[in-house]
């Protein structure tokens, strides 16, 4: 007998998948990918969205903040997650000062992402203050993702990690920033680290997907960093990040076991040898 059951190809993910999810009323889901094999598994279970962030700097190079990351750093690391992804969007971060400086070099730094790895997107932190560089790139064919609220390229204006748009003048900014953002043509906005009820009313206003990270329940879609719940950045535990494992305790585990197989010639043995 034949067998009428047939199987349900992958959904393939682009800007337009991601609005619709919104006006359906289906959750977002985001995380962050910096290399092949971490995509690879994102993009088989399913995930919507690959960010390859600028948080890269932090968890992948080692700085204290995402400001020194380079364009030929996402470039490279984007190429990575590119060979790897057959389903998901790929969204790559504008590192610092590769668009705040003029819309020339926003264009001329998009377009090399685009052009050289071949995503689907790129994410600018910022308020309306870059509305004009997001509307040309749009206008140009790039497609833009928003980032609101705790933007961590701006650390040094900020002066600390915390909760931002907690008072009356800072929220209604961010209001309006999102709407303008809307307006220009972003096809979605991350809003990072500000109180729920404020995510919710901007997720309200606008006609683009939120996706939310430190944002509460009520964001179109939700990021987190992947070295973060995968309990790899062990020290960091923002009340945000949901730990979906520990893999620190695992690879140092690991790693120990092997170092006393090497040290007691447990490993290697006769089958592991030729
Ligand atoms: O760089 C990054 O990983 C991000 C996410 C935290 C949204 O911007």
């Amino acid at each position: 007998m034949k067998n009428n059951k047939t199987k349900q190809k992958p959904r393939v993910v682009t800007t337009k998948t991601v609005l619709k999810m919104k006006q359906t009323g289906e959750k977002i889901s985001m995380l962050t990918g910096y290399d092949f094999l971490v995509a690879k598994y994102l993009d088989e279970v399913g995930i919507d969205i690959i960010l390859v962030g600028d948080s890269l700097g932090n968890v992948v190079q080692g700085y204290e903040t995402t400001l020194p990351v380079t364009v030929d750093d996402m470039i490279y690391h984007a190429k990575a997650v590119k060979r790897a992804v057959k389903n998901a969007l790929i969204v790559v971060d504008m590192p610092f000062m590769s668009f705040q400086t003029s819309t020339d070099d926003a264009v001329r730094n998009a377009g090399r992402i685009m052009k050289e790895v071949g995503v689907g997107a790129v994410k600018l932190e910022g308020g309306a203050y870059i509305a004009d560089i997001v509307r040309h790139l749009v206008k140009v064919g790039i497609p833009v993702m928003g980032h609101l609220g705790l933007t961590p390229q701006a650390i040094n204006k900020f002066g600390t990690y915390e909760v931002r748009a907690t008072d009356d003048a800072e929220a209604e900014e961010l209001v309006n920033d999102a709407k303008v953002l809307a307006e220009a043509g972003v096809f979605a906005i991350v809003l990072e680290k500000i109180p729920s009820e404020l995510a919710k009313r901007v997720t309200d206003s606008i006609p683009v997907p939120t996706i939310g990270i430190g944002a509460g329940t009520d964001c179109d879609g939700q990021v987190l960093v992947v070295y973060d719940m995968l309990g790899l950045t062990e020290e960091f535990k923002p009340r945000f990040v949901r730990r979906y494992a520990e893999l620190a305790n695992v690879m140092r585990g690991a790693f120990k076991q092997y170092i006393d197989d090497v040290k007691s010639q447990k490993f290697p043995s006769d089958k592991e040898s030729y």
